[in-house]
């Protein structure tokens, strides 16, 4: 009998893993303090209970914006409220405290008493704060803290903070200590000397549904467990040789969609809307890698299961980007403000129905050479540690984390590009000259083409798809840029912010990719995947797809804006940075294309 679909609450076995897949310049430091609490990690029952206790979570762009009305402007709030005397970098005496209680249900039993259990709990907590050298921050409200001021996109109105108060600042969301920074000297300290005191999560709601109550690679606290899965990410998942064994899946979505836009455009100039198209092409390659299937575009296997996929990832992606002011604000919590985790419940039930119903149909038919099909195998021999759970975690991370932020990614760049036209135009020879007409670009091709690798420098720079990384939390106390941060605080890197410092680039908001054409950027400027130990495993995945499909869509069309106007750069509301608007764009077959397709579209 298969085990029967997992409520959030299901363990995650932990076991030691065999070899650590630390890369050797990641080693932990030397600090006695932090090594034992770190190497410790949280125990099991810690790491897989869930938490009765409200947690004050909310990922950066799942903030609501609370407008207070009588609140000016953030902008013009911005003086700084020093919490203390010492200015940065002086030696003083750290007050090293017990995490502070939060309130559960039995001991707040009704309303009103919770609202004043609240505030006394705010200002014992404002008290214990107010000894430390906490980074500066704009003047708050009690209970709410400054969720009050915050405004969407977040990594914008945290720019502005930043100009105003330096690049280490800190916020209250609720009672919830958060910690921004700006610059590349703060980032270095978060990921080099404070890398495993930060390389903990937030325990958001979401984590709590969409992350298999905190034990998917993602959300799973710092520890053995997470050191485990992100071995297996590393070896079994997205190591090189598994790549390179999926490497026609990749060329062959690719080229369905070239197929599909020349079916478009193969006389003339006709308007695409990108987009859906570079959204599907990722899914595709993720949804192959896992399980052999594709759920967009022509020739689907399964049409209804397709459509149920289809629509089950927009709301998935709706929710992971969705505002939940409540996760600061138990109160809201307690009412389950706007049926947020009744939903999330709902979307956690139907994803995980769908992924254990691809975990059976590998089981009877063992044929198939997917990585499913790989870790049941794993199953076969350590069936302790890859139990379904476990791989249904494993794929959804690879679902959420791999699939939109390629495809932003694309989108973004094709945008740049239409509104670029001479980059665009210096690409496409760079690809004739190295590659010719003669064949389509291929992986192996990417190396040699260094303006095409310095468009997606640029394009990472300009519009990184996860503008503030993903939220960290601290294990214990830490000092970075001299300030105090408490254990338990959420820090938040501004990489937008960072990439678009005037201090550290010319012409900052301007798209140069020749900036990019000397080599690599040095030092903690640029950082579309993050750093340290819980960096970006699927960068290399990431690379490939993005560099071959845009190297593809490059060489084989022509593009142009639908109008005279530039598109729209504005960013809209999602978990990645996406476009406000979809991409609209007119696009025309080349000679070349033609006689690819012309010669057969297998043998493109
Ligand atoms: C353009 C594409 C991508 C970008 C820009 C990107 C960026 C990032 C960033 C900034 C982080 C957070 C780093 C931090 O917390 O400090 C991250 C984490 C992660 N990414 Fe990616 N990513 C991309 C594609 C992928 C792909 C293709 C996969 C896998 C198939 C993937 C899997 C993950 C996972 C599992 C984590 C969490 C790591 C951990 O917490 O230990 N990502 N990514």
């Amino acid at each position: 009998m298969p085990p029967p679909p997992p409520e959030p609450g299901e363990q995650a076995p932990v076991v030691a893993p065999k070899n650590d897949p630390t890369p050797h310049n990641m080693q932990p430091h030397q600090n006695s303090h932090h090594q034992k609490r770190n190497t410790e990690g949280p125990s099991p029952a810690q790491r897989s209970e869930p938490s009765p206790t409200p947690q004050p979570t909310l990922a950066p762009n799942q903030i609501h914006q609370h407008h207070h009305p009588s609140t000016p402007p953030p902008t013009k709030n911005l003086r700084r409220t020093h919490h203390h005397q010492h200015p940065p970098n002086q030696a003083r005496t750290k007050h090293h405290q017990t995490p502070k209680q939060r309130p559960t249900a039995s001991t707040t039993p009704t309303t009103p008493q919770r609202h004043r259990h609240e505030a006394t709990q705010w200002k014992q907590e404002q008290t214990e704060l107010s000894r430390r050298n906490l980074p500066p921050s704009p003047p708050s409200l009690p209970i709410v803290g400054h969720l009050h001021l915050l405004k969407q996109p977040l990594h914008r109105y945290f720019y502005k903070l930043y100009q105003a108060l330096g690049p280490v600042f800190s916020l209250r969301f609720g009672s919830q200590l958060v910690v921004v920074i700006s610059s590349p000297s703060g980032t270095e300290e978060c990921f080099t000397k404070n890398d495993i005191v930060l390389a903990n999560r937030p325990r958001f709601t979401i984590g709590k549904y969409l992350g298999y109550n905190y034990t998917t690679v993602v959300n799973s606290p710092y520890g053995d467990h997470w050191r485990n899965l992100r071995r297996i990410m590393s070896l079994e998942i997205l190591s090189t040789n598994r790549l390179n064994a999926f490497l026609s899946i990749r060329r062959d979505e690719v080229r369905q969609l070239l197929y599909r836009l020349y079916q478009k455009s193969s006389t003339d100039f006709a308007k695409v809307e990108l987009k859906s198209k570079l959204s599907g092409l990722t899914f595709n390659i993720t949804m192959r890698m896992i399980a052999g299937k594709r759920y967009y575009g022509d020739d689907l296997e399964n049409s209804a299961e397709a459509e149920e996929f289809r629509e089950l990832m927009t709301e998935v992606f709706l929710y992971a980007g969705a505002s939940n002011p409540a996760e600061f604000l138990p109160v809201l919590r307690w009412i389950d403000y706007k049926g947020f985790e009744k939903n999330l419940i709902k979307i956690h039930k139907r994803m995980d129905a769908l992924l254990q119903g691809l975990i059976e149909e590998h089981r009877r038919d063992r044929s198939k050479k997917t990585l499913i099909d790989h870790l049941l195998s794993l199953q076969e021999s350590q069936p302790d540690y890859y139990r379904d759970a476990i791989i249904r975690g494993l794929i959804s991370v690879m679902i959420l984390a791999g699939t939109d932020t390629s495809a932003v990614t694309l989108e973004w760049a094709m945008s740049l590009l239409v509104n670029h036209p001479q980059a665009l135009k210096k690409a496409r020879t760079e690809l004739d000259s190295h590659v010719g007409q003669d064949r389509l670009i291929e992986e192996q091709d990417i190396s040699k083409l260094p303006y095409l690798q310095a468009i997606i420098s640029e394009t990472f720079r300009l519009c990184p798809t996860a503008p503030m990384l993903i939220p960290h939390m601290s294990s214990d106390d830490c000092i970075i840029g001299g300030f105090d941060v408490p254990r338990d605080t959420i820090l938040l890197v501004n990489a937008w912010a960072i990439h678009r410092d005037p201090k550290l680039w010319d012409d900052p908001i301007i798209f140069k990719p020749e900036r990019f054409e000397g080599g690599e950027v040095e030092g903690y400027k640029l950082m579309p995947f993050g750093f340290g130990r819980r960096a970006c495993p699927g960068v290399g995945l990431a690379q490939r797809v993005v560099g071959l499909a845009l190297g593809s869509l490059i060489q084989c069309f022509e593009w142009e804006r639908v109008s005279e106007d530039l598109v729209d750069l504005t960013e809209g509301k999602g978990a990645t940075m996406p476009k406000a608007e979809p991409l609209e764009v007119m696009c025309k077959a080349r000679d070349m294309m033609k006689k690819i397709v012309l010669h057969g579209r297998n043998h493109a």
